[in-house]
């Protein structure tokens, strides 16, 4: 029919082919080319029955997202999809790999879906900020029932084969997808199957008609779990739409909402940080066809905190992992929180019963760095000290086969320097991962200067194996996420000597929709931490070592910023700090004043653009987007606001410039002033998404 779409024949069965790489995503050569296809078959009378197939790695993957925003072009994908409900043929969908978005709504279209059974089946619309826009919020109700539906449009989430099958999304599971398609089809004209056009079926329906609990129930989880997004209420309501709207209104109400949504800034941040997550694992600066090390081992040193959920990430993808540790004592303990971690996922039903042993017998734990030597990943996550990290690594380099990829965990300490102490410093990296390591989606890697290009693919590589998101960066201290963090935790602080209290500062860091604030998130994560490294460096900070000689560490002694009441990990605001703050504020002749909401809000973000501005500056990222991806997946930025670059340049980088430009003068604090770079820009009236990519 056309580049991308042809038709096929064997007797009377026609085999529609879609072959549009690497997905097969719905351009507009592709609709074009079904439409086309359809029309054709439908007026061939030789033909009997139709199968709707993809070539490649999968079925068609949804809708082109590049498409989006421009002008559309004729057919739209709805009409396509209407095409082949209309046809007076049987058309039946081979479904393999992911029948996604749009790819999916294309096969709730046919008379029939049969899929290959490790196939994945969904509407993630949700994920980019959209609501299906192609019938998919009222045909899919129709097949699975509304309560799963309304499940599957609001959360994004697939199903694979079982699933479909078992809820009447698929009629089979079959081996070739086309070739089972075409068996299913020879089966179905024979047995005179009529065509099941779903836009009719209500059948489904009746249940959920007499209680509409399943819609508001959903609506509220989607308000509970994405605080701020439009697109999931948008997504309920209108699979709510499929109990009291005729179909074709509702198609068209489906529409509005979509096109709505889809010109939206928050679908726009969404459909910006899909890209941006898949940009961050192109490593620029590296040679073409370089190859990643060969992983099947991997060592991690140090059973805490940070040691146990990167093992857990790696047994979790099926990787066999060393656990070493300096003595039986610490290891096993380490090795009983994994275990408490896994049985309390199977418990909560988030895996089978027997994934615990099966998960516990890829882990090995050894006391003693000799027993790296079979690794071919070696990810040291011990205390936080050069002097003990140079130790370790100098006893890796001694034991560690050669050609292993030496990787440190360390949040803020130079990997060159780490790497000095070796013989082969071209193996050495950073991968930092974030806390719960087993449940945080970023690693920062760490490129230091002699690192060799294969280590770093083979750092890049694995993690995506792991489902991590990776974001390589330089060297520098606390890299990019933590560097960042840094320049706005200086301002949380100041702020409480200007006026502010800490439930302020972090009630309007959370509205912004970042899940935790600064002073909550210093209770979790111990505030004797700082004030022991305060003093051994001599530095002062009068109301967080205040808060610590009152005994006052955090939520683990039920008091920090905050109180904490019963055992409870909720925040709650407490007087006594708030007189602690004052009579600090006091002693220190400082006269308080009222802090605006937007004045706190412009002191948590913009210092971090700035700071932000400076890594780029230095090369420490090679794009404006790598930083938002590290904010994404190891921040909580809210994906809705696409990462602080991001958002930098939807605020306009003239007014953070001049406010940054502002707040220096009225506090006197130079490192408030802008960038150079982020001047430069906003002097030119541009945005940090102009810049072109740069080497790490
Ligand atoms: N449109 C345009 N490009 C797409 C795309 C899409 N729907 N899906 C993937 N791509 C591109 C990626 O950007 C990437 O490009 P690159 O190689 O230049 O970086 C390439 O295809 C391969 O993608 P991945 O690296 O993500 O490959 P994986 O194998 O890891 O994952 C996937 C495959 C599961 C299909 C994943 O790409 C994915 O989740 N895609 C998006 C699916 C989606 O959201 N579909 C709904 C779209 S909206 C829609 O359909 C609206 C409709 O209701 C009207
Ligand atoms: P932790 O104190 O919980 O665990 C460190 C473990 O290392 C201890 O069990 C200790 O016995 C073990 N250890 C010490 N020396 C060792 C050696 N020579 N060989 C083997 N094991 C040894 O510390 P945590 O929090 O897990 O931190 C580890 C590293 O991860 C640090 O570099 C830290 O900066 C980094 N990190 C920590 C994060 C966090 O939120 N805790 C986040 C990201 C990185």
């Amino acid at each position: 029919m056309n580049e991308v779409v042809k038709v096929e024949r064997h007797d009377a069965i026609a085999i529609i082919k879609i072959n549009n790489p690497p997905v097969n995503a719905l351009s507009a050569a592709v609709r074009q080319g079904i439409a086309a296809a359809i029309r054709s078959v439908s007026a061939d009378p030789e033909v009997k029955g139709v199968v709707l197939a993809c070539e490649g790695r999968t079925f068609v993957a949804g809708a082109d997202i590049t498409e989006f925003g421009k002008p559309p072009q004729s057919p739209g994908l709805g009409e396509v999809i209407a095409g082949i409900e209309n046809c007076p043929k049987p058309v039946v969908a081979a479904i393999h790999g992911t029948a996604l978005g749009g790819g999916l709504e294309l096969a709730l279209g046919c008379h029939f879906r049969v899929a290959t059974k490790d196939a994945r089946m969904g509407l993630p619309e949700v994920k980019l900020g959209l609501l299906p826009g192609a019938g998919g919020t009222q045909r899919l109700p129709r097949a699975v029932g509304p309560e799963l539906g309304v499940k599957m449009v609001v959360t994004g989430d697939p199903i694979g084969a079982a699933e479909a099958l078992k809820n009447g999304l698929i009629e089979e599971i079959v081996e070739g997808p086309a070739s089972g398609a075409e068996a299913f089809m020879r089966k179905a004209i024979a047995e005179k199957r009529p065509l099941r056009k779903l836009r009719d079926d209500d059948s489904k329906l009746a249940a959920a008609r007499a209680d509409r609990k399943i819609f508001t129930d959903a609506a509220a989880a989607a308000n509970k779990k994405n605080r701020g997004m439009d697109a999931p209420l948008a997504c309920a309501e209108a699979v709510s739409w499929t109990l009291d709207v005729p179909f074709d209104e509702a198609l068209k109400k489906e529409r509005e909402s979509f096109v709505k949504l889809v010109s939206g800034d928050q679908s726009k941040a969404q459909r910006y940080a899909f890209f941006a997550e898949r940009e961050a694992a192109k490593v620029s600066g590296i040679p073409d066809g370089t190859k990643a090390r060969p992983v099947e081992r991997v060592a991690v040193l140090g059973a805490g905190t940070m040691g146990g959920g990167i093992a857990m990430s790696f047994v979790n993808a099926g990787i066999p992992v060393t656990i070493i540790e300096t003595g039986e004592e610490p290891l096993n303990r380490g090795l009983g929180i994994i275990r408490k971690n896994y049985e309390a996922t199977a418990a909560r039903g988030g895996m089978p019963a027997d994934a615990v042993e099966k998960r516990m017998s890829l882990l090995m734990g050894k006391v003693g760095l000799e027993n790296v030597k079979d690794a071919d990943l070696i990810i040291e996550a011990v205390f936080e000290t050069m002097a003990v990290k140079k130790e370790v690594f100098t006893a890796l380099d001694k034991h560690a086969k050669p050609g292993a990829v030496l990787a440190s965990n360390t949040s803020y300490l130079n990997v060159n320097e780490i790497g000095s102490v070796t013989k082969r410093p071209q193996d050495v990296l950073g991968m930092h991962f974030f806390s719960p390591a087993n449940v945080m989606k970023l690693c920062e890697i760490v490129r230091a200067d002699k690192t060799a290009p294969d280590a770093l693919m083979t750092a890049v590589t694995i993690s995506k194996k792991i489902a991590k998101v990776p974001a390589v960066v330089g060297v520098c201290d606390g890299f990019v996420g933590n560097r960042m963090l840094s320049a706005r935790s200086k301002q949380s602080e100041k702020l409480l000597f200007e006026g502010a209290l800490p439930q302020q500062v972090d009630a309007v860091v959370t509205k912004f929709g970042i899940p935790m604030g600064p002073f909550a998130m210093g209770d979790l994560a111990g505030l004797d931490i700082g004030w022991r490294s305060r003093k051994d460096r001599g530095i002062k900070s009068e109301i967080a070592d205040a808060l610590c000689e009152a005994g006052r560490f955090g939520q683990k002694t039920g008091k920090g910023y905050y109180k904490y009441e019963g055992g409870s990990r909720s925040p709650l605001s407490d007087p006594d700090v708030e007189k602690l703050i004052i009579d600090t504020c006091a002693r220190l002749g400082l006269k308080r004043r009222t802090v605006s909401d937007d004045e706190i809000l412009e002191r948590m973000v913009y210092p971090m653009i700035n700071e932000g501005a400076r890594i780029l500056e230095e090369g420490i990222a090679a794009r404006p987007s790598d930083i938002d991806v590290v904010w994404l997946y190891g921040y909580g930025w809210p994906v809705y606001r696409g990462g602080p670059m991001f958002y930098a340049d939807q605020v306009g980088l003239k007014h953070i410039a001049d406010r940054l430009s502002f707040y220096a003068k009225q506090n006197n604090d130079p490192s408030l002033e802008p960038a150079p770079l982020l001047k430069r820009l906003a002097a030119e009236g541009k945005t940090f998404a102009s810049l072109a990519a740069k080497a790490a």
